[in-house]
């Protein structure tokens, strides 16, 4: 791949995260709503018969979690909020119409992943604790029976905001064309960092293209 004109977004071991807690997303998702919808039953198989499901299941949930907190120390610096993010805001509807006459000043993310960046690590956070807390094999027993059903209606809830905010993810994944691209391959155009991300792209690309053509070759 000739990657001369393009800007590397997203290291390899970062995308290697990203992708592996997918797959196990999906597979503890789909059993998740099997469970919780009774004519959505046969999703359940995707983790084999119903006794293997019930024994993976944790055991996945716990993976999503822990390449999740891995995620979130790599890229928590890029989700602080910061002033900027109030223009993305205000131009929201402009952002929505995929119009980018005015520079935003966007940094790594914008306003709406960073949202959705602290919105999956508080929800994973809340299916790991209710998680345990409902786990019958090993934790269960040592919590009343009130709270062990508080724990799974919070389990339930957390699984199902998680799923509509992946969903929203996926989408808007769609929609801005090219940044599926770039978490795949790791590299978007040039064109598309200087549009998504103008502050990244002042503040960071350009200076270490200009230091990098001044060096001696
Ligand atoms: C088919 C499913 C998915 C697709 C196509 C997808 C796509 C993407 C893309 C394109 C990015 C990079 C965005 C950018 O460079 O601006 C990204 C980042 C990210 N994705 Fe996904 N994703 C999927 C599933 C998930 C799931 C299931 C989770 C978690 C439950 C997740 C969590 C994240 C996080 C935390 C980031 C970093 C964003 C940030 O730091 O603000 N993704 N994803």
């Amino acid at each position: 791949m000739d990657t001369k004109n393009l800007v590397l977004r997203t290291k390899f071991m970062d995308r290697l995260c990203h992708w592996t807690m997918v797959a196990c997303f999906f597979l503890v998702a789909l059993s998740g709503i099997s469970w919780f919808f009774p004519s959505l039953n046969w999703l359940g198989y995707v983790l084999g018969p119903p006794q293997m499901a019930r024994l993976l299941h944790p055991f996945l949930g716990i993976t999503v979690f822990v390449l999740l907190m891995c995620m979130c120390v790599r890229f928590v610096h890029h989700n602080l909020f910061v002033r900027t993010d109030i223009t993305w805001f205000r131009h929201i509807v402009d952002v929505l119409m995929n119009k980018h006459g005015e520079k935003l000043q966007i940094g790594k993310y914008n306003a709406g992943q960073k949202i959705l960046f602290w919105g999956i690590m508080s929800l994973i956070s809340l299916l790991l604790v209710s998680g345990l807390m409902i786990w019958r094999a090993y934790f269960a027993m040592y919590f009343p029976i009130p709270v062990v059903r508080l724990a799974l209606l919070a389990h339930s809830v957390a699984g199902l905001g998680l799923i509509l905010l992946v969903l929203g993810h996926i989408y808007m994944g769609i929609w801005v064309r090219g940044s599926i691209g770039g978490m795949v391959t790791g590299y978007v155009s040039r064109a598309w960092a200087r549009q998504h991300h103008d502050r990244l792209y002042e503040e960071e690309v350009l200076p270490a293209e200009t230091s990098s053509a001044k060096r001696p070759h």
